[in-house]
């Protein structure tokens, strides 16, 4: 499959896939999109000393990395499905731990590429990660979430992963109260999670998008 690099409007790199014409993250902003969309309308939320997260999208592990320099220490189980994970030779065009410039964020970017797929690994003793090389359409979830970041491809490229039966295995896999961002601000997507009970409200977006979704178990 071909995966173009690309830079983005803060610097940071991006991901492009010509088959789908999709990006990984906005082209306004790869980390500047991440923090908006999944460490401040997400993480900042969780007020708890621990957490469990599900990523919907693996990807080139941005979220990940971004979770583990904001968490503030709290003790994190991060699981991440992804169908098709991305070769050294692509992961190597990132330039995420450069532009965030701190002292850990190389070592830890390549501990989270570095380990195992479908086996927990301990990044730091506060931090286990698990990979799940699996199809979000096949896969059954055996964690109860406390958060999870749903970053699929765009409900136009993949309208599959967007739907009221996803949508219900997410929620069936959620603790009460927990809470679930998405990017995405469309109407069809809003009324496939309202049908499985989630409470959704419509927030700011990122820059160059007006508004995004945070919804709550
Ligand atoms: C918007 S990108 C994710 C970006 C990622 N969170 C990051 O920070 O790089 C969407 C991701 O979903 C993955 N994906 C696409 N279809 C999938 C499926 N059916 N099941 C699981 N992952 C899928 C893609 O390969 C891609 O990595």
């Amino acid at each position: 499959m071909e995966i173009r690099g690309k830079i983005t409007e803060d610097g940071s790199t991006t991901l492009y896939r010509p088959d789908l014409d999709e990006h990984y993250h906005s082209i306004h902003g790869a980390i500047q999109e991440s923090m908006h969309v999944f460490i401040e309308a997400g993480l900042n939320k969780c007020k708890s000393d621990s957490l469990k997260i599900l990523e919907i999208g693996f990807g080139t592990g941005l979220n990940a990395l971004l979770t583990m320099l904001n968490s503030d220490r709290k003790q994190i189980v991060y699981h991440s499905i992804e169908k098709y994970p991305l070769e050294k030779n692509i992961v190597d065009k990132l330039n995420f731990p450069d532009i965030i410039n701190s002292s850990v964020s190389a070592n830890w970017f390549k501990k989270l590429h570095e380990s195992q797929w479908n086996t927990e690994y301990e990044i730091e003793p506060w931090f286990k990660l698990k990979k799940i090389e699996a199809d979000l359409l096949e896969h059954s979830f055996e964690t109860e979430y406390d958060l999870v970041y749903f970053d699929a491809f765009a409900p136009e490229k993949q309208p599959e992963l967007w739907d009221g039966k996803i949508f219900q295995k997410v929620f069936d896999s959620m603790s009460d109260s927990a809470i679930l961002t998405t990017y995405c601000a469309k109407g069809s997507v809003r009324r496939a999670m309202l049908s499985c009970g989630f409470k959704v409200e419509r927030i700011p977006g990122p820059p160059g998008k007006r508004q995004m979704m945070r919804a709550i178990k």
